[in-house]
Order: C-alpha cells, then sequence, then structure tokens
C-alpha cells in the first residue's frame, strides 16, 4: 500500500480536472508544492484524474528542469551562475554555500533540508550575484553572504525617458494608483480595424520579444480570421540570459500589461487570454493574481474577456511562441513546425495573438497619446521608447528606458561607464543569442536598423558589459552550456550542434584547443544556424561567430602544457602537430606585443584558418 497520503492532492486536482490536459503544468506544480516533489503514486494519481497517459506525465515531467521525480530538500537555493552574476563571483559564491553545506551542486543535504541548485540566469541581473531562497529574491549578495537584500526585488529604473516605465521603480501600482484603463475605453470607442491601424503602420510598433515582428500585421491577421474562439497571450516567460525588463513591468505596473491585453482582445476579437510567466519569478504572481482580480471588480475583464496565469517550469525554450502554447495544452515544450502561423493555429488550434509584455506595454500609450505623437519618440524606422537592460561592469546597472536612436556611448555615458574606471573590452548585445560589440561600436544608434547593418541584434535589449580584464574564453564556455542544456533536442542540427559547440568552446576556455577547432566551431555555428528547427538552434552560435571574427586569436591559443595534451589526445600526424605548434607559436610570440600589433595576430590567425580549411576541403 502507498505511504502518501494522497487526500489532499484529490482536493487541488479537483480544481483541474476540468480543465484536461491543459491543466496538467499546474496540476503539478501543485502536487510538488504539497509532496516537495513528485513520487510515481502522485504521478499516476495526476495522469488518472486529467486523463492523460501516464507516460506523457513522466515525459512532461522530465522536460521541465522544475519538476522533480526524485526526493529533493525541503527549502532550495538556487544561485545564478550566468554570465552578469558570473562576473560578480557567483562561481565562488556556489563554492562556499556548497561548502557549508556539504553537498554538490545539485545536491540535496542528509537531513532533507535543503538542496541547492546551479540556475541559469533568474532575471535579477542588474542586481548581481543572485540566488533564488524558496520564492524569495536574494540579490547584491556579498562574498562572504554576509549582506545581501532578499524578498521581493528592487526596480532600478533610469533612462532619460519614464513613458514605459512611468509606474516604476516605486513598488506596485494598483488600480487605485494606476487608475482608469482610459486607452481600453478609448479604444472600444473606435472600432477594431481602427485600432489595429494604430498598432500597424500608423505607429510603427514590432515586438520586443526579440524577433521585431510588426504588431499590427500579426493583429490583422488574426482579426480576420473568422473562428468561435480566439485567444491572446502575453509571453512573460522572460529566460534570455541578461533580460529583466518584464519582470520590473510586470511587478511594479501589471495593469499596463493587462489593459494593452484587453485592447488586443478587441481588437481581434478574442475572449480569452493567458499569461506565461517563468516559474522563476514567484515573486510576481501574487501581484498578477491580486491585479486581475482588481480589474475584473472594475469590468474591465470579466464574461466578454478573462485572463488565466499559467506559470513555466523552468525550459528557456518555452519563450519560443509555439513552445509556450505547447506548454500550455500540457505538453512537452517542443516548438512546432511553422507554417501554419499563431495568428491562424495558434493556442489550442485556434486564432491567437502572442506579445512580449514589453511590446504590450506600448499599446496603451500608443492608443492614448495616437500614433502620431507616439511617432515624435525614436526615429522613423524605429519608433517609440526602448527598454534596455544593462548589466555586468558598468557603474550603474539597471532599466533604461530611453528613445530608439540613442547611441551605445549615450547609453553607457547614462550607465556611469564601465565600473572601477576600466577600459571597455566588450558588450554582449541580445542576451546568449546576441553578438558582441567592441569600442569600435560605441557611435551605433540603438535601432533595429542601425544595430543590423552594424551586425547587431537588438533582441531582447541586453546590453551586458565586459571591462579590460575579463576573459571572453570564460564567457563563451557559459553561452555553450547553456544552449546545450537548453535545446529540446527535437531537431538534430541543435541537438548535436550545441553539444559539439559546448565540448569546443570547453577546449577553448582550458586551453585544450585542437587542430581544426576553429573550423569545426564555424562548421557546426554555421549548420545550426541555416538548418535548425526554431530560433533557439538559430541563433545558438550567434555570439561565438561574432567573437571568433572580433577575437580570432581566443580559439587557436594553446598554453605549451596543454600542447602537451594536444599531442597526446589527438591524432594528426606528426607533420601536422609541428605545424599547429609553428602556427601557435607565432600567434603567442605576435600576442605579447603591443595593442596595435594585434591586427597582425588576427591575419595570421586567418591565415592558419585558411591553410587549415583547404586542407580539410582537400581531404574530403
Ligand atoms: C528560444 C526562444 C526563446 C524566446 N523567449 C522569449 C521570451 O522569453 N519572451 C518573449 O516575449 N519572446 C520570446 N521569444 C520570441 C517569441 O517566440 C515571440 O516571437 C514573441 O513572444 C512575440 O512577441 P512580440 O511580437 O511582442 O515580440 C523567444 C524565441 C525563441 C526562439
Ligand atoms: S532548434 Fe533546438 S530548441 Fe529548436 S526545435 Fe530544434 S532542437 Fe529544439
Ligand atoms: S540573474 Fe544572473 S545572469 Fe541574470
Amino acid at each position: 500500500m502507498s505511504e502518501i497520503d494522497l487526500v489532499p492532492l484529490h482536493k487541488e486536482l479537483a480544481r483541474f480536472t476540468p480543465l484536461g490536459r491543459s491543466g496538467l503544468l499546474p496540476a503539478l506544480h501543485a502536487a510538488q508544492k504539497i509532496y516537495g516533489w513528485l513520487p510515481q503514486e502522485v504521478a499516476a494519481e495526476v495522469a488518472r484524474s486529467l486523463r492523460v497517459p501516464l507516460a506523457d506525465v513522466h515525459g512532461v515531467i522530465e522536460f521541465y528542469s522544475l519538476f522533480y521525480n526524485e526526493q529533493v530538500g525541503r527549502n532550495f537555493i538556487r544561485v545564478c551562475t550566468d554570465q552578469a552574476c558570473a562576473l560578480k563571483g557567483a562561481d565562488n559564491l556556489l563554492g562556499r554555500l556548497c561548502k557549508h553545506y556539504d553537498v554538490e551542486p545539485g545536491q540535496t543535504t542528509e537531513d532533507l533540508s535543503l538542496t541547492i541548485e546551479r540556475s541559469p540566469c533568474l532575471g535579477l541581473c542588474e542586481q548581481a550575484p543572485v540566488a533564488l531562497v524558496d520564492d524569495d529574491a536574494q540579490t547584491n549578495i556579498a562574498p562572504d553572504f554576509k549582506s545581501y537584500d532578499l524578498g521581493i526585488p528592487r526596480s532600478l529604473v533610469y533612462g532619460s525617458m519614464r513613458k514605459l516605465t512611468a509606474n516604476c521603480g516605486n513598488g506596485t501600482t494598483t488600480l487605485a494608483k494606476y487608475g482608469e484603463y482610459s486607452a481600453y475605453k478609448k479604444a472600444l470607442s473606435m472600432t477594431p480595424e481602427a485600432v489595429i491601424a494604430e498598432t500597424d503602420k500608423a505607429s510603427g510598433l514590432v515586438g520586443r520579444g526579440g524577433a521585431a515582428f510588426p504588431t499590427g500585421i500579426k493583429w490583422g491577421g488574426a482579426a480576420k480570421i473568422q473562428a468561435d474562439q480566439k485567444y491572446v497571450v502575453c509571453n512573460a516567460d522572460e529566460s534570455e540570459p541578461g533580460t529583466f525588463k518584464d519582470r520590473v513591468l510586470l511587478l511594479d505596473d501589471p495593469h499596463r500589461t493587462i489593459e494593452g491585453m484587453c485592447i488586443a482582445a478587441y481588437a481581434i476579437g478574442a475572449t480569452k487570454g493567458y499569461i506565461y510567466i517563468r516559474a522563476e519569478y514567484p515573486y510576481i504572481l501574487p501581484v498578477l493574481e491580486n491585479a486581475l482580480v482588481e480589474a475584473r471588480s472594475a469590468g474591465y475583464l470579466g464574461s466578454h474577456f478573462d485572463i488565466e496565469i499559467r506559470v513555466g517550469a523552468g525550459a528557456y525554450i518555452c519563450g519560443e511562441e509555439t513552445a509556450l502554447f505547447e506548454s500550455i495544452e500540457g505538453k512537452r515544450g517542443f516548438p512546432r513546425v511553422k507554417p501554419p502561423f499563431p495568428t491562424t493555429n495558434g493556442l489550442f488550434d485556434k486564432p491567437t495573438v502572442i506579445n512580449n509584455v514589453e511590446t504590450l506595454c506600448n499599446v496603451p500609450l500608443i492608443i492614448s497619446i495616437g500614433s502620431a505623437e507616439y511617432r515624435k519618440i525614436g526615429t522613423e524606422k524605429s519608433p517609440g521608447p526602448k527598454l534596455f537592460c544593462v548589466s555586468g561592469d558598468v557603474a550603474k546597472p539597471g532599466l533604461y528606458e530611453v528613445p530608439f536612436g540613442v547611441t551605445l556611448r549615450e547609453m553607457l555615458k547614462m550607465a556611469g561607464g564601465v565600473a572601477g574606471k576600466k577600459q571597455l573590452k566588450a558588450v554582449l548585445f541580445g542576451g546568449a543569442a546576441g553578438a558582441f560589440a567592441t569600442s569600435a561600436h560605441l557611435d551605433v544608434k540603438l535601432t533595429f536598423e542601425d544595430l543590423r547593418a552594424a551586425g547587431l541584434p537588438l533582441g531582447s535589449g541586453v546590453i551586458m558589459v565586459f571591462d579590460e580584464t575579463r576573459d571572453l574564453r570564460d564567457a563563451l564556455k557559459r553561452l555553450g552550456k547553456f544552449f546545450a542544456h537548453e535545446s529540446c533536442g527535437k531537431c538534430y542540427p541543435c541537438q548535436m550542434g550545441t553539444q559539439r559547440q559546448m565540448e569546443i568552446l570547453d577546449r577553448v576556455a582550458n586551453g585544450n584547443v585542437l587542430p581544426g577547432d576553429f573550423v569545426r566551431l564555424e562548421d557546426v555555428g554555421w549548420t545550426m544556424t541555416d538548418a535548425s528547427l526554431c530560433g533557439l538552434g538559430q541563433t545558438a552560435a550567434s555570439a561565438v561567430l561574432s567573437a571568433m571574427k572580433l577575437w580570432p586569436e581566443l580559439f587557436v591559443e594553446e598554453s605549451k602544457v596543454e600542447n602537451k595534451k594536444v599531442s597526446r589526445v589527438s591524432k594528426v600526424s606528426k607533420a601536422a602537430k609541428k605545424a599547429v605548434k609553428k602556427d601557435v607559436s607565432k600567434v603567442t610570440k605576435v600576442s605579447k606585443v603591443s595593442k596595435a600589433k594585434s591586427i597582425k595576430v588576427k591575419k595570421i590567425v586567418k591565415a592558419i584558418v585558411k591553410k587549415n580549411r583547404k586542407a580539410s576541403t582537400n581531404k574530403k
């Protein structure tokens, strides 16, 4: 007989049974809250109640990092060791913590009181290093753990304008403070077509979730389809490393997003909405739930249109729109093949508009001031305000609201410049799926068109700064690990490519570069970019490839010690080994001379790469 008392579970499951399979993620969250993990009997009970095959329930539990099918601690500390936190000593913090509790990362203490985990970005990068202690954010942690902030994280909001962030920085804005949904009321006095026209070419609004797709085209597409049910989905998954703008918008000003969703629903004729929020933002949940209650009691939500919150479970891929739909539907977050697109076949195969939080926050602004006035902000091709998530080695990290068109130099000046008066080495634009820039890019304007021309993606607005002392090989190694971990494995180029990329970047970081690694890394990168099914694989190499262009010497250097390893490990001929050593010694010799001569290094490296490439082509 089972030792597990299933009575409390039955009570909880009653809430989710009417949802069928789509209730699977909320049911598993509720079950895990009761038992601390998801034992076999619990999984079986969830499967039975929701009428989902047990194998599928196990598949879902295994897919999401934050569901556990083995016993874990009653409490959790998740230490972020992603890039912005790594720059502030996160690895040391994690090491000290684990030593104190006598566990390794990922392990649970013997008395089952605590599990300590390494976590990907927790969306608190401007207050690094950080951890999530159960449901509380622990930020600005001192190296000895003696000082930190614990609880709901602060919002550090700066910049040269406050349109989207007008209500941010002073705690949560209640409905009483927010005031009536005047933009929604104005929209209701317009035709749906007129509302869509405002969010289309009139305002020039494009999505802020990373893909920069024109919002009005999406809305118009869903509006013109006849269907018994349409959906509006708010993408609050915000898992791109270095991104934290949606956290601030939702925590401090939830009604702006809800009002944006109401306007979208009216424009396309939807009666149901979802906010899909990442599980790593547990402190936002009560704020959002309360805001929905307020909006319902004021009559903005109700039978005509209502919103449900869905919580992810630790899978970066679920930010991809179709993977997100799968997740809401109670499945593993595998992206769908497109077309068909969400506007015709989205959530539950119905016409769906999915928008990022920041995109939705632009909507009430556009409707209330009108598109002509909105267009006065920013540039002709990139109108409107933009939020940038500034983190890393800057004096004043935080969320910056500026009009599109300020330069990177101006942005860094606002952020107090490089911390400690050091020189700038690099800026990672757009997050892990982004690209590196250098001081040569300081005068690039932060607009879609200027960044595109400079080969830099705007992505989700990440500006992560690295000072001159930083070893970018460590940053690249972390990127490699991140993508290898987050690839969903559905398509081969990404599944294999992210693994191979990680292995090579590991070798690069450890000084174990093998002959041909440069070419191999490029080939893996290009293959993933060209042949992957979804945006994750298509961008998993973009930062790496940009670094290879900027600093090719990083990818061929070898220490003398490591050269020995190469000789032992690699199966290349004696002559080839000699050639590599000669190449490397050339590079090392030259790299010791002045900065001006680094150009020479790059030329030599290019020649090596060319030679290697030729050799490998000949072999084929
Ligand atoms: C791997 C991956 C992760 C993504 N994560 C997010 C995310 O966390 N938030 C988001 O709004 N969009 C994310 N996107 C983009 C969405 O697929 C989609 O384009 C976006 O939600 C559309 O909203 P927008 O038009 O308002 O930008 C992601 C895309 C990919 C490929
Ligand atoms: S590209 Fe990667 S994340 Fe996207 S479907 Fe393929 S394996 Fe999954
Ligand atoms: S919170 Fe650590 S990198 Fe974002």
